[in-house]
């Protein structure tokens, strides 16, 4: 077994134990992490797999007019190469894998489920095991396969019961192998990306009922491929949620930006998490807001025209450089969720620099701690993403992986980042940094001035 800290049954995966609250002050003073924390990377099914012809995403990627910069066409492979990239995670010393299974490949028409596609996802689980990596399986990510799509997606009538049947009929063939189920990522943003923005598939712009449709449907989906997977898996189950962090300044008051409409979202979901196992927090940044108005660079997930070049203060994705909004993601879903344990099932920094990368983690995980020493039962740290990967839209080929991919030949080249995240997981120490905590201000106000931690 690659790393003893994680229980692994000859079935299931057992839940790890966690010490009480005095424990784990006494290991946050000395930036420990508990015994059984959970230490990984995180991918999502079509954007590493690669040749998913049969989601609605595939079919948005090929016409003309949307904000996809390039067709996700082989992606890295992932579909074929899964073994050595699960075996490589292990290699690092991490002890866990979010992935996706693909809807599109599992029912690719309606009401016919393939058998072959369901080994192929078991055959992935298995491989965690083999390299006891704890697997944590996220059942919906943003895709929907073709035929659903020409019912009208996510905001089709049967939309909930076909997510439920599917959900059953994966974890009856998967059930068993799976260390957490995640429903649906980020369900908070699809109706506002896909049928307000249009920056999603289906494409549709300010389609008010078609985005409250979604609402309704993703919430009612949730709380039956929750209840369809627990009773036939056992695995603990959640919902992921993108939570920036929105600072209000100065007296200023919550407005009616897309992102701001989410975050209202986002409680619809926090009440319906009350009665999971688990709530999936996942964040990048901050906005700030004052009375005047947005603060920050990116004040709305459409906003198309910010600049995406990488400076010290912000990363690729043109967002501000802000670790620290782990922290307040996490205290969020505390507040909205007390006594239910929290996955941190994304956490990630776009960037050319791999030592900012670092510092990026270091500093979100000594907010992970700072947290459980203020009493939250926080189970992982997740980073997004294992390999640079097909990104949604945008324009821009952000590079977020721990694991650089080279899309001619596939070879995978793993950063420093990688090890030293892995190096955390195996002693369960963050690292002290060496030199400064943030970047130095160097002429160009390029990426480059970090210092590099200690392992
Ligand atoms: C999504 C990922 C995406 C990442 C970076 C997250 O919100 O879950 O699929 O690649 O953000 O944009």
């Amino acid at each position: 077994m690659a790393n003893e800290r994680i229980l692994v049954g000859t079935g299931n995966l057992v839940n790890f134990r966690l010490g009480t609250v005095d424990t784990l002050r006494r290991v946050s003073d000395t930036l420990r992490f508990p015994d059984g924390f959970l230490f990984g990377a995180s991918i999502s099914a079509h954007q590493t797999e690669g040749g998913n012809t049969n989601t609605d995403w595939w079919w948005w990627e090929h016409i003309a007019g949307t904000p996809c910069r390039e067709p996700s066409g082989d992606a890295c492979d992932f579909y074929h190469r899964y073994r050595e990239d699960i075996a490589m995670l292990s290699g690092f010393g991490l002890n866990c894998f979010r992935f996706g299974i693909e809807w599109a490949r599992i029912e690719p028409a309606e009401g016919e489920f393939s058998r072959a596609q369901l080994a192929h996802y078991r055959q992935m689980l298995d491989a965690c095991h083999e390299h006891g990596v704890a697997p944590i399986l996220t059942f919906h990510h943003f895709t929907v396969p073709r035929w659903l799509h020409e019912q009208g997606g996510i905001a089709a009538d049967g939309f909930p019961a076909l997510f439920e049947r599917y959900c059953a009929r994966a974890a009856e063939a998967l059930g068993d192998r799976i260390g957490y189920a995640c429903t649906l990522n980020e369900p908070q943003g699809l109706g506002s990306s896909g049928w307000l923005l249009g920056i999603n598939p289906p494409g549709h712009t300010d389609d008010r009922d078609g985005a409250q449709r979604v609402v309704d449907n993703l919430l009612e989906a949730h709380r039956l491929g929750a209840a369809a997977i627990r009773s036939r898996s056992g695995a603990p189950t959640g919902v992921t949620l993108a939570l920036p962090d929105l600072q209000y300044e100065d007296g200023a008051k919550p407005g009616t930006s897309s992102l701001e409409l989410e975050s209202q979202i986002n409680d619809w979901f926090f009440q319906l998490a009350r009665q999971d196992d688990f709530v999936g927090v996942q964040t990048y940044t901050r906005f700030r807001y004052g009375p005047e108005g947005s603060r920050s660079p990116g004040s709305d997930w459409s906003d198309t025209t910010r600049e995406l070049v990488e400076t010290d203060q912000t990363t690729q994705m043109g967002y501000e450089y802000y670790p620290q909004a782990l922290g307040g993601a996490i205290r969020r879903a505390h507040r909205s969720c007390p006594g239910v344990p929290i996955l941190v099932t994304e956490s990630g920094i776009a960037t050319g620099n791999d030592e900012k990368r670092i510092h990026y983690i270091d500093t979100a995980m000594r907010e992970v701690l700072a947290c459980m020493a203020e009493g939250i039962d926080v189970r992982s740290y997740v980073y997004w993403s294992l390999l640079d990967n097909f990104e949604w839209a945008l324009g821009y080929a952000p590079t977020f992986g721990l694991v650089a991919v080279d899309r001619e030949t596939f070879a995978r080249h793993p950063r420093p980042s990688a090890w030293w995240l892995g190096q955390v997981s195996k002693s369960g120490f963050t690292s002290p940094l060496a030199g400064e905590v943030g970047p130095r201000s160097g002429p160009g106000g390029d990426a480059g001035g970090w210092g590099r931690p200690a392992i």
